[in-house]
């Protein structure tokens, strides 16, 4: 599973940490940037990894802000993308579960790499349920189409 990852200024510290978490595991990660703590727009970065997901050149991302709302704000903009901002295990859990999210998103300013961790196993290993959430997902994908291009 390919996976590209980016941040922010306010991620970064974060992002790095959850990087090499994931690699030292075997992952097959892409950092697509920030490379420092500089200041830059997270919009960027969003763009860089749901633009990727969205077009099945990856097939999750993991983006990191200072709260995780710009990102997924931007995120949510791509077709086929859906980003959950995570502060908690549990909603690492659901957004897979019920919401099928292909973007884990997270706030290098409120949450902590320790719990980060626990998101982020979560989200890796939690499969999508299907049954009652397709026809849902099936709603959502019908806005998308009349909204998007
Ligand atoms: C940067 O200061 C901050 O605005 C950004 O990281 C993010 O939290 C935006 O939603």
């Amino acid at each position: 599973m390919k996976i590209l990852i980016g941040s922010d200024h306010a991620g970064y510290n974060l992002k790095v940490d959850i990087f090499n978490y994931l690699k030292e595991k075997g992952y097959d990660i892409e950092d697509v940037g920030t490379y420092s703590l500089d200041s830059c727009d997270y919009v960027d970065y969003a763009e860089k990894v749901a633009s990727g997901v969205s077009a099945g050149k990856a097939e999750r991302g993991i983006l990191i802000c200072g709260t995780g709302l710009g990102m997924s704000i931007v995120a949510n903009k791509f077709k086929s993308v859906s980003a959950a901002l995570c502060t908690s295990e549990y909603h690492a859990r659901k957004s897979r579960e019920h919401n099928n999210s292909n973007i884990l998103v997270m706030g290098g300013r409120v949450t902590t790499f320790e719990i980060a961790k626990y998101i982020t196993d979560a989200w890796f290993k939690t499969p999508f349920e299907g049954e009652r959430h397709n026809k849902r997902l099936n709603k959502l994908k019908d806005i998308e189409n009349n909204n998007f291009k």
